[in-house]
């Protein structure tokens, strides 16, 4: 490790992206010395992306024997891949489904006495520890060296739970059902599409898709174990996920109540809007790299109540944001174990109240 704290991206897509450019414009409040990053393609359609994050103030690594293609691309390559890993403080892998895990096997293990913390983001179940910011920080420790970030679906349902049936850490959820309704692909991808709504298989037994089974692990870190069932859907938009729920509780409640408790949270940002182009225009506007942090965005209107304990709506899940807002949570806690808290003030601005 170099000196000084140092933070690697691995990738650059959908949420490595916005994720480097966040690390880079609050580099200094979050305590951070140097922002780097692996860019594993050299393609010419890439070059602007690429020189906009070098232009933040990122450095640029790639595989050695990719330098000279992208040299010829005009673009100043810094660090070969794997001497960037092995300088780094942290690295915050954002690559496609296995490949952290491969990334992990290959790299990662080799440089553990080095590195302070890994992370990688949803598709990697079994990275290591589960993480999403707000729900089960008490379970991290310093010997959590591998951070699994938690998919953006995980993380909404997660703060659905923690909301309406997690009181004093108690659990209060008798049983919860969910359906995710996802988009496509994101708009910054051009394969994926689908023609028309295109239908999920339910490929666990007991929970149906990934997203309960990662929810049901992720609190069991907290030792709760939960009854949930979830399905999903893919829609032929590129906007935002969706997610209708239905949590039975042990404890009565009205409209009202469950309300109140969207506005408390921190997390959750509420809505009067009930298109998903409108919650997403806003981010756009408002957001950083038009990025909504918060865990989920409820939709008021929708909340309904059925005898007293139980409580279904819609909610949209910004979709990247909130792993961006868990990775660069659990970055920091690795550099400043004591005082992390105290450096992420600064992203409190990107966590909207009402969109
Ligand atoms: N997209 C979302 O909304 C979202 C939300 C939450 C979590 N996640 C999770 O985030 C992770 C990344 O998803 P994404 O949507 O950001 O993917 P993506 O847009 O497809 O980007 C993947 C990135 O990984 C790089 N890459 C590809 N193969 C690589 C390899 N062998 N070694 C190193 N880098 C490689 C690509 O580089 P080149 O383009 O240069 O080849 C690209 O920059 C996944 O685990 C996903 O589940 C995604």
């Amino acid at each position: 490790m170099a000196d000084g704290n140092i933070v690697h991206v691995v990738g650059t897509g959908t949420i490595g992206e916005p994720l480097i450019g966040l690390l880079c414009d609050a580099k200094d409040d979050l305590g951070i010395d140097e922002v780097t990053f692996y860019k594993h393609s050299p393609k010419l359609e890439d070059r602007p992306k690429v020189r906009g994050l070098i232009n933040r103030g990122a450095n640029l690594a790639v595989k050695p024997d990719r330098t000279g293609e992208f040299k010829d691309l005009g673009l100043d390559v810094v660090y070969g891949a794997e001497e960037a890993i092995k300088r780094a403080s942290v690295v915050i892998d954002c690559t496609p489904k296995n490949t952290g895990l491969m990334n992990k096997e290959k790299y990662y293990n080799k440089y553990k006495n080095k590195v302070k913390g890994f992370m990688a983001q949803g598709s990697e179940f079994g990275f290591g520890k589960m993480y999403a910011v707000g729900i089960n920080d008490e379970t991290i420790s310093p010997k959590d060296q591998f951070i699994h970030i938690v998919s953006c679906n995980t993380h909404n349902i997660a703060v659905l739970i923690n909301t309406i049936g997690i009181k004093n850490k108690k659990n209060h959820l008798k049983e919860g059902r969910f359906l995710c309704i996802r988009r496509a692909n994101d708009i910054s991808q051009v394969k994926g599409f689908v023609p028309s709504p295109e239908v999920g298989s339910h490929k666990d037994e007991k929970m149906g898709t990934h997203h309960a089974v990662d929810v049901y692990h992720l609190y069991k870190t907290l030792g709760i174990e939960l009854k949930v069932f979830s399905s999903a859907l893919k829609l032929n938009t590129q906007y935002m996920h969706c997610i209708w729920y239905d949590l039975k509780l042990d404890y009565k409640t009205d409209k009202e109540e469950v309300i109140q408790k969207f506005i408390d949270n921190p997390r959750v940002a509420v809505t009067q809007k009930k298109a998903a182009n409108m919650v997403f225009s806003f981010g756009r506007e408002h957001g950083h790299y038009g990025r909504i942090l918060n865990q989920t965005v409820a939709v008021l209107p929708t909340v309904h109540v059925v005898n007293e304990n139980e409580v279904i709506g819609f909610c949209f899940t910004p979709q990247d944001g909130n792993s961006i807002l868990s990775s660069i949570t659990a970055a920091v806690r690795f550099l400043y174990p004591e005082g992390y808290e105290e450096k992420l003030r600064c992203l409190g601005a990107f966590l909207l109240q009402e969109v």
